[in-house]
């Protein structure tokens, strides 16, 4: 007998074997793809692992699909880019899309007797862009957007309806006045200008819900530039579809059955990662039992839990210092942790319960730390949240 591949796919950026729920999502940016005149670019958030990536990807076809290219890649070490190193970021992957597109024809005089010349066809390569943004005056955005309003003259005429550069973890990105570099404005400045000279060339970022605040740090006017969709955990139904539909083909011997479907809903609570890291556990555990002819035992809840917080929450946690981790046990005593929470609301906590109370500059300048290593985040009204899903109780876990 054939080994039965596990379907379910816990991974960062693992296309999912059914990408439940999401319609809203992708009915909105169909609507964005019908823009002429770009007015609108997208930013994609959410917290960790509720999908941004597998959505981003299963966008590209569909722009394929409706005349736009796509290039972009993921912006994971784009902390230290400077300027320079964005426009070349941003030129090598135009040339993915280009490099077979015609430019100019280039006269080659051969060397050698008679000295006779011939004509080559130079095409849109990286070497041809880099050639056109280093041959136009001005600062980096100036050539960018001389070398983009060039390459649009030359794309324009295939049909094409517009390019779209779609940046994974775009919350990377960095402006430094320490270091004068300021890659982040550089991009919005570029494609502003552009658009507005109805060049559609469109911007597509994902990334944690830091990005629109830090966008906007940059430049106020990226408020009106980008059009925001926030993925949410999925629906009930979206949940149960996501969890049933992958093993409902006939020839999958695995089936779960109602509440097995009930109590991976429960413990997941609708989060795409924690879906499929469960599924994939109850899938082996139950394969493994039918594989030894015995029955299906209960879905282990507690060993599943315990396999989870070590694999996603342990070494997040870990990374917390002494004094950070009862910061956090205390903003898990707020009823309204798992939503958002404030400075002043721990501090009235921890003088209520603490030996030694935090001051109201220490939690902040704390939370201000631990948004740094990416577990809590401020949001757009001031408040803080958590930036893992659940994190919440499994820092409550911690305490029992
Ligand atoms: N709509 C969905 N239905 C089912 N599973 C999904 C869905 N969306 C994402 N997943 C699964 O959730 C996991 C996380 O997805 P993904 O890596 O795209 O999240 P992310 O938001 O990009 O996370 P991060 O912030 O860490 O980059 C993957 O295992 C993926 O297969
Ligand atoms: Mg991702």
């Amino acid at each position: 007998m054939s080994p039965i591949p596990n379907p379910f796919k816990p991974g960062a950026g693992h296309m999912p074997p059914y990408l439940a729920g999401r319609d809203r999502e992708t009915r909105e940016f169909d609507r964005v793809l019908s823009q002429s005149v770009i007015l609108e670019n997208v930013i994609l958030t959410g917290l960790r692992g509720l999908g941004k990536t597998v959505l981003l990807e299963s966008f590209k076809p569909m722009a394929i699909a409706r005349g736009w290219l796509w290039v972009g890649t993921d912006l994971s070490e784009a902390a230290s880019l400077t300027e320079e190193r964005m426009a070349m970021r941003l030129i090598a992957d135009l040339a993915v899309v280009t490099s077979a597109i015609p430019y100019a024809e280039e006269e080659i005089i051969q060397m050698g007797f008679g000295g006779s010349s011939s004509k080559v066809q130079r095409t849109l390569t990286f070497d041809t862009l880099i050639s056109v943004y280093s041959q136009s005056p001005g600062l980096v955005a100036d050539k960018l957007k001389k070398l983009f309003l060039t390459v649009w003259a030359y794309v324009q005429p295939h049909g094409k309806k517009g390019i779209i550069f779609a940046y994974d973890e775009a919350q990377n990105l960095s402006d430094s006045a320490n270091t004068n570099e300021f890659p982040m404005s550089l991009l919005l400045d570029v494609f502003q200008s552009i658009q507005r000279q109805s060049i559609p060339f469109m911007l597509v970022l994902t990334g944690l819900p830091t990005l629109l605040p830090k966008l906007v740090e940059a430049r106020t006017y990226a408020e009106r530039m980008f059009h925001t969709v926030f993925l949410n955990k999925l629906d009930e139904q979206s949940s149960k579809d996501a969890i049933t539909k992958p093993i409902e083909d006939n020839s999958c011997p695995i089936n779960f059955a109602p509440e097995s479907v009930e109590s991976i809903y429960r413990i997941s609570a609708g989060y795409p990662y924690f879906i499929q890291y469960i599924c994939r556990e109850v899938f082996d555990i139950w394969l493994q039992a039918l594989e030894s002819k015995e029955p299906a035992p209960p879905i282990p809840i507690d060993g599943i839990q315990r396999k989870l917080d070590a694999d996603f929450f342990s070494g997040r946690w870990a990374r917390a210092t002494d004094r950070q981790r009862e910061l956090l046990k205390l903003v898990v005593m707020l009823p309204n942790c798992e939503e958002e929470f404030t400075v002043q609301e721990i501090a009235q906590i921890s003088k209520e319960i603490s030996a030694k109370p935090f001051s109201n500059s220490h939690i902040n300048q704390m939370l201000s730390t631990l948004a740094g290593s990416g577990l809590v985040y401020k949001d757009r009204r001031g408040k803080y949240c958590f930036a893992v899903p659940l994190l919440g109780q499994f820092i409550k876990r911690q305490t029992d």
